[in-house]
């Protein structure tokens, strides 16, 4: 079963992640974390490039072809192996993240991501998308303040300079996107105690 969890920075993704991983291991699951961009050495790389740098380094085109490029490498050498030994996956960040930061929060070619996801993602599609939802610039503080205190290795950078009304599209989007795909996207309250968002993911896991 593949799942993932989508939002903005400082949305607490990362932690949800861990803590869905750990309940479902609990259960006797075998289940695999992983994250986007990244999850393969060439894949992190791609990374790297994207989050660092001047704001202006990448168009929004650039920056679609380039996750794609990262994505192309963690579906074939990662995600698909792993789907394919029954295991569970969980990635942070998929896909949509795509759409949402480069197509509608930036101004990408919503036919040239149509055409990436058919060449590069193909039928790899999530079953469960948990959308994490808080408001823009209180995720932004909590990101600048992680990314602040340098014990994270999840910098983000780039994108953070983009601005709050950047930021803003980024969570209307992803709020138009869990109404346009009901059965698959969820959009997860994630105001409150890092327990308190994994029982209202949970029970929607189970719902
Ligand atoms: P993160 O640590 O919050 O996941 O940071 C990765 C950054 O990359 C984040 O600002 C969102 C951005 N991103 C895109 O713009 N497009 C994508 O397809 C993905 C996967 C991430």
């Amino acid at each position: 079963m593949f799942i993932t969890f989508e939002g903005g920075e400082g949305t607490g993704k990362s932690t949800q992640v861990k803590l869905l991983a750990e309940r479902l291991r609990a259960e006797g699951k075998v289940v695999v974390t992983t994250r986007e961009p990244g999850g393969t050495p060439d894949a992190e790389a791609l990374r790297n490039l994207l989050v660092s740098g001047d704001v202006a380094r990448w168009t929004a085109n650039e920056e679609l072809l380039l996750n794609f490029a990262a994505r192309g490498s963690h579906v074939r050498n990662v995600i698909v192996p792993a789907l394919v030994a029954n295991k569970i996956v969980i990635c942070d960040r998929f896909v949509d993240s795509s759409y949402v930061y480069q197509c509608v929060a930036g101004n990408a070619r919503e036919s040239l991501f149509a055409e990436l996801v058919r060449a590069l993602a193909g039928d790899t599609t999530p079953k469960f998308t948990f959308i994490l939802d808080i408001e823009a610039q209180l995720a932004m503080s909590r990101a600048a303040s992680r990314n602040g205190n340098q014990s994270s290795g999840t910098r983000a950078d780039r994108y953070e300079l983009k601005g709050p009304a950047f930021h803003q599209k980024v969570r209307q989007g992803f709020a138009e996107l869990a109404k346009r795909h009901p059965n698959r996207c969820h959009l997860i309250d994630a105001n409150g105690p890092a327990e308190q968002v994994a029982a209202r993911i949970w029970a929607k896991l189970n719902g």
